[in-house]
């Protein structure tokens, strides 16, 4: 049984750090120039109708295509692609070509202009519905337009980011921090 006399204080990043895995997540952003960033900071924040947030800070820059584009898509890598996760979350579009330095495929969307990413297990178009700084991030939200899924998707096959360590549901860690 748990009980607060048990417990003992933490500042605040290892409180951060002490939460659960959440899923990481490639973005595609932009039209005909386009660019791709990973992201921790995820979130479902409504149901009917669906529409799901992700955080980014001004200095990527994916935040200008955020900002200049009412369109993104969200595509839930497996394992096989940690590599070009962890690319895709060091290099800036600023300097590089990530969908060359990669060889991830962009696609473009069914019902958006955002570039799908083929090797995705899952591609999610969604339409910018608003955004919002809170401190040091602004959450772009928006609403699905349009989903496309593996036939034989696995949920827990996804990847999922903790305080530096890469895990899926079914495998624990599978990259440890360095
Ligand atoms: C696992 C992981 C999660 C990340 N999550 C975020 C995030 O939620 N928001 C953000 O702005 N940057 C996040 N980053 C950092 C960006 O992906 C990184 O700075 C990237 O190089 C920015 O690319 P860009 O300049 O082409 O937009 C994350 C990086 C990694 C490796």
């Amino acid at each position: 049984m748990v009980n607060m006399d048990d417990k003992v204080d933490i500042d605040h990043m290892g409180a951060l750090m002490s939460l659960p895995p959440a899923p990481v997540v490639l973005v595609g952003v932009g039209d005909e120039e386009k660019n791709i960033i990973t992201v921790g900071m995820f979130n479902v924040f409504s149901v009917r109708p669906p529409i799901i947030g992700i955080a980014v800070t001004t200095s990527r820059q994916s935040y200008k295509f955020l900002e200049e584009n009412d369109e993104f898509t969200i595509n839930i890598p497996g394992k096989e692609l940690l590599e070009h996760v962890i690319t895709c979350g060091e290099k800036s579009g600023a300097d590089t070509d990530k969908f060359k330095l990669t060889g991830l495929t962009p696609v473009k969307g069914k019902r958006t202009k955002a570039p799908r990413i083929a090797e995705c297990l899952m591609n999610i178009e969604l339409k910018k519905l608003r955004s919002f700084e809170v401190g040091d991030h602004t959450w772009y939200l928006g609403e699905i337009k349009h989903t496309d899924i593996t036939s034989d998707y696995d949920r827990s096959k996804a990847l999922l980011y903790w305080d530096g360590e890469y895990w899926t549901a079914g495998e624990r860690p599978i990259k440890e921090r360095e």
